[in-house]
């Protein structure tokens, strides 16, 4: 299929998705594209939709879990450095969707700018956090938003502000488009005392959290007034094990890659973990990972 015949942006072919995962699992993009920026981006969705191919967009692949038999799709990664910039404007920090949190949190933090400190330790991209509206320790990036600009799947670029926008647990009316970049609303701090603030949050998850194998971070939202970690762990499910996929013994709503984990070991666990769930307390856990396949 020629499909990109036309298209200045370079289109490889059989892309492998793995490595661009953090949970190391996963088959081959059939096409896989980096635009420099919107024009190229337009391009491509335009492209990908004619020839009614569908459209992932890879942030830094912290969220996902990949079909080991890969995907018949395009997927693109925004990280030219159009999408990489981030400007201060007062208080306010624009910023291109592929940037990474870390980098963003740094710069607003040489900044004296306050406000993402409670983001530190998650591996995305802004876009990606933006996306699901990352969250934690009880604050969500969606309520730092001043306006986002996005892409529809026609190529049409909009610019919505933030009552526009609808957004709630681990979920924003974004995702229905590219997100292009952001518009974060920040307040003046003390650099020291943002410092600080950031290593403490870094403490904390680093204290809960597994970091030692490869995964994805929260495998379920959490249920109205519980936590899908400690359902789980209540559930004696702590170190289960299906394939090379293990539930974690430091914190129950990590899945771990033991090394060479299949999706499909992934997913069996995440059923079982579920039926466990579902059995013991009535609740059905519903996945925060979005599933490639
Ligand atoms: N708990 C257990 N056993 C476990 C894990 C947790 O009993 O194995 C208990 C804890 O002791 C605590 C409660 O469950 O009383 C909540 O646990 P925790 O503070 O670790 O937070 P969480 O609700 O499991 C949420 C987010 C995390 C975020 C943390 C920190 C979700 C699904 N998870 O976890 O986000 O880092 O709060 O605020 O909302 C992610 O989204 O990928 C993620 C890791």
């Amino acid at each position: 299929m020629n499909w990109q015949k036309g298209l200045k942006v370079r289109v490889e072919s059989n892309a492998p998705l793995r490595s661009k995962t953090t949970f190391r699992i996963g088959g081959r993009a059939r096409w896989f594209a980096c635009p420099k920026d919107a024009v190229e981006l337009s391009l491509l969705v335009r492209a990908a939709k004619k020839h009614r191919l569908p459209v992932y967009v890879l942030g830094a692949g912290s969220n996902i879990l990949v079909s080991d038999k890969g995907l018949k799709a395009l997927v693109i990664k925004l990280d030219s450095p159009f999408f990489n910039r981030s400007c201060p404007s007062g208080t306010d920090l624009e910023a291109g969707s592929g940037i990474m949190l870390s980098r963003l949190i740094r710069k607003a933090g040489a900044l004296g700018l306050s406000g993402l400190e409670f983001l530190s330790g998650i591996p995305g991209s802004l876009g990606g956090a933006l996306a699901m509206n990352a969250g934690c320790f009880g604050k969500s990036i969606m309520d730092l938003v001043e306006s986002c600009e996005v892409m529809d799947y026609n190529g049409r670029i909009k610019n919505l502000n933030k009552k526009g926008i609808r957004y709630g647990y681990r979920s924003s009316g974004l995702s229905d488009y590219v997100i292009l970049g952001a518009t974060l609303g920040l307040t003046r701090k003390d650099r020291a005392v943002i410092r600080k603030d950031e290593q403490d949050y870094l403490r904390k998850r680093r204290s809960t959290q597994d970091a030692a194998l490869p995964n994805a971070g929260c495998i379920f939202k959490n249920p109205e007034d519980s936590s899908a970690g400690r359902l789980i762990d209540l559930c004696g499910l702590k170190g289960r094990r299906i394939g090379r996929a293990q539930v974690s013994r430091r914190h129950a709503n990590f899945i771990l890659n033991c090394g060479n984990a299949s999706s499909c070991d992934v997913v069996k666990l995440m059923n079982s973990v579920r039926r466990q769930v579902k059995n013991k307390f009535g609740i059905v856990l519903e996945p925060e990972i979005k599933i490639w396949k």
